[in-house]
């Protein structure tokens, strides 16, 4: 199938571009490259020998989604455009609102007038309420975000939800949890701009000397060891998910909503004695103060994912840990 990723050049939807195009696939990318590069796409065409149709674009922009549905018109949509930084997004609020859901309602807008009617929208364990207890299920009450980013994809579920009710649509929301790790080539990989605030990408930045030391957030939570726990997932199982949630939007119609997890939980000290026996590299480290808006678990229940998708992580934490690291290393300035 033809099929258009927003946001594809971003560290999720690079992934997403490379097992679609080894699956048989055709590719579009719609990004603005406000969080990745046009380098990105050369990468993604040198990994697979495959040629990927790239706009340099705003997804929020009428004017330039309708021309390229009019040259280009997609089977189906995979939707990652967004901005997604959990810690800005409670700081500008509006910036998150106006974007998330602009680009959302500009692509459904495009989508219906163009006959395009199957979407995979990615969202985030985010949504699930901090009151619910895990392993979260797909059934679990969502909402009572802590962050406007959360609210942003529990917004859009809800969106995408009342579009399908009204009869044209078919949609997989895939909710992912903790996505880590990069393409065992160490040619694409997550590249924060700035002071990374997600664990992998500062464990990184102190590998390699960017950074001195990692600051623990917090350990007097209730696990093993006090610190957070997390259900990490390979970016290259996360990527697989999404070819298995598009045959299944090929045969089925509505919506269905999946966790991309692998129902196996981490704690951060976990994570880092991991990358440092792995790639042989010590992470100077500290406890410092919990992190406001943290919870103390999150972890997926992947049963449904591998009933209906037939789908199931397989790789590791020690193959996030050497994979991260291959890529940085590969992507430091020489
Ligand atoms: C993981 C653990 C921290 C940094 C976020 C988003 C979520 C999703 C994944 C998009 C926690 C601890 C972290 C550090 C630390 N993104 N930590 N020191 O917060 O679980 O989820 O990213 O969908 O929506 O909320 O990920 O990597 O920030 O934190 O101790 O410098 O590492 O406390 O326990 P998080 P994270």
């Amino acid at each position: 199938m033809k099929t258009l990723l927003t946001g594809g050049a971003g560290y999720i939807g690079s992934h997403i571009a490379v097992e679609l195009l080894e699956s048989g696939h055709d590719v579009i990318i719609a990004d603005n490259y406000s969080n990745s590069t046009p380098e990105v796409i050369k990468k993604i065409e040198g990994i697979t020998g495959k040629p990927i149709a790239a706009h340099d674009l705003d997804v929020s922009d009428k004017n330039s989604m309708e021309n390229l549905f009019r040259e280009n018109t997609p089977d189906a949509v995979i939707h990652l455009a967004g901005h997604k930084a959990v810690g800005e997004s409670v700081n500008e609020p509006l910036k998150y609102y106006r974007n998330n859901l602009d680009c959302t309602l500009t692509l459904l807008e495009t989508m219906k007038r163009h006959n395009v009617s199957k979407i995979i929208f990615s969202s985030s364990a985010t949504v699930y309420s901090a009151q619910g207890h895990p392993p979260y299920t797909e059934d679990m009450k969502t909402g009572e975000c802590t962050n406007p980013y959360g609210s942003t994809k529990h917004m859009i579920e809800q969106i995408i939800a009342d579009t399908a009710a009204s009869g044209w649509l078919t949609s997989v929301i895939l909710r992912y949890f903790n996505p880590v790790g990069a393409h065992s080539s160490g040619l694409i990989g997550e590249s924060p701009r700035g002071i990374p605030n997600n664990l992998m990408p500062y464990i990184l930045q102190v590998a390699s000397g960017k950074l001195p030391e990692l600051n623990v957030f917090g350990n007097d939570y209730p696990t093993r060891d006090g610190t957070g726990v997390r259900d990490y997932i390979h970016v290259v199982d996360l990527a697989k998910g999404h070819v298995d949630a598009l045959k299944h939007c090929e045969n089925n119609t509505g919506v269905e909503i999946f966790n991309l997890g692998t129902g196996t939980g981490y704690s951060v000290l976990e994570m880092l004695g991991t990358f440092e026996r792995i790639n042989g590299v010590p992470i100077p480290h500290k406890i410092a103060p919990r992190r406001a808006g943290d919870l103390p678990e999150t972890l997926a229940d992947v049963n449904k994912a591998e009933k209906i998708l037939g789908w199931k992580a397989k790789l590791s934490i020690e193959d996030m840990c050497r994979d991260a690291w291959r890529s940085h290393r590969n992507a430091a300035p020489s």
